[in-house]
């Protein structure tokens, strides 16, 4: 039976995205995507009763226009990420993921829901909690890390648009609430059974490795069950496929 839920998706036609995107209609959630072309989105999902298909480019709409999208909708799922080519990677903007999150969750402020909107947001392993709470890298992987976000912006871009989240929304805003996942090395496959960690669990040089489809699966799972949520808002949980050890699950 269908939920009452609505869900803004930005990213829907990337490879996380799309799996998000068909694992929540399959569940009934409704959904609005924004996209740069429908046209990249499969033909089945795309004719979804319960499918809203934006297409615009995202960081060009009016403020206006980006709440019309936002009002009534009780979770936003970022899964953007910067093209994989030279001009993805250096071209403009390099600030999309940043840019995006601020502009949808200053969006949903300004609407000022009864109830607070859910905000997650696809991020990496190689963003930080802050305050030494994740297993200290080594000094090597630590001085990598920083040169990488130095000259990579992709791997700036996902800190600072986690820094947003962390600092400037912090965990008691009346409006949004949000939780940052951490995904290890993306693998293609189905949904398998999956580990939540609180922190890091592998090094940059011993990756572990998280399935496309779990990672969608979680992010459903935090729309949609409220345990789920309660369980991370606010935390930047780290996803790997089942083999270590701490929460299991589906
Ligand atoms: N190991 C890890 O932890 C790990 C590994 C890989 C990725 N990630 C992170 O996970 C996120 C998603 O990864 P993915 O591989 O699923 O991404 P992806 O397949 O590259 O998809 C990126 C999405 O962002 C959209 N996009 C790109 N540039 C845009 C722009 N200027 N305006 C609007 N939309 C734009 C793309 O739209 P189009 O289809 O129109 O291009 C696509 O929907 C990224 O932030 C990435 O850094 C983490």
């Amino acid at each position: 039976m269908p939920t009452q839920q609505t869900v803004l998706l930005v990213g829907g036609t990337g490879r996380t995205g799309r799996r998000a995107l068909r694992q929540l209609l399959d569940r009934g959630v409704s959904v609005r995507a924004i996209v740069r072309s429908g046209g990249k989105l499969p033909p089945d999902v795309a004719g979804a009763s319960h499918l809203t298909v934006i297409e615009a480019s995202l960081l060009s709409l009016r403020d206006e226009e980006l709440q019309q999208h936002l009002r009534g909708c009780d979770a936003v799922i970022s899964c953007l990420g910067h093209v994989l080519s030279l001009k993805g990677i250096f071209g403009p903007p390099r600030d999309l993921v940043t840019r995006a999150t601020m502009r949808l969750c200053r969006g949903v402020e300004a609407l000022q829901p009864p109830a607070p909107v859910k905000f997650i947001l696809m991020s990496s392993v190689s963003v930080n909690r802050p305050g030494g709470l994740d297993t200290r890298r080594g000094s090597f992987e630590r001085a990598l890390l920083w040169m990488l976000c130095g000259v990579l912006p992709p791997a700036k871009d996902n800190q600072r648009a986690a820094d947003f989240l962390l600092e400037k929304i912090g965990p008691h805003d009346a409006y949004v609430e949000w939780a940052i996942v951490r995904p290890d090395s993306l693998l293609e496959g189905e949904v398998s059974e999956y580990a939540l960690h609180e922190g890091l669990v592998n090094g940059l040089f011993a990756p572990g490795s998280t399935n496309l489809a779990n990672v969608a699966h979680f992010m459903c799972e935090l729309v949609t069950n409220p345990k789920t949520w309660a369980g991370w808002k606010s935390k930047l949980p780290v996803i790997t496929n089942a083999g270590a050890s701490s929460v299991t699950t589906p």
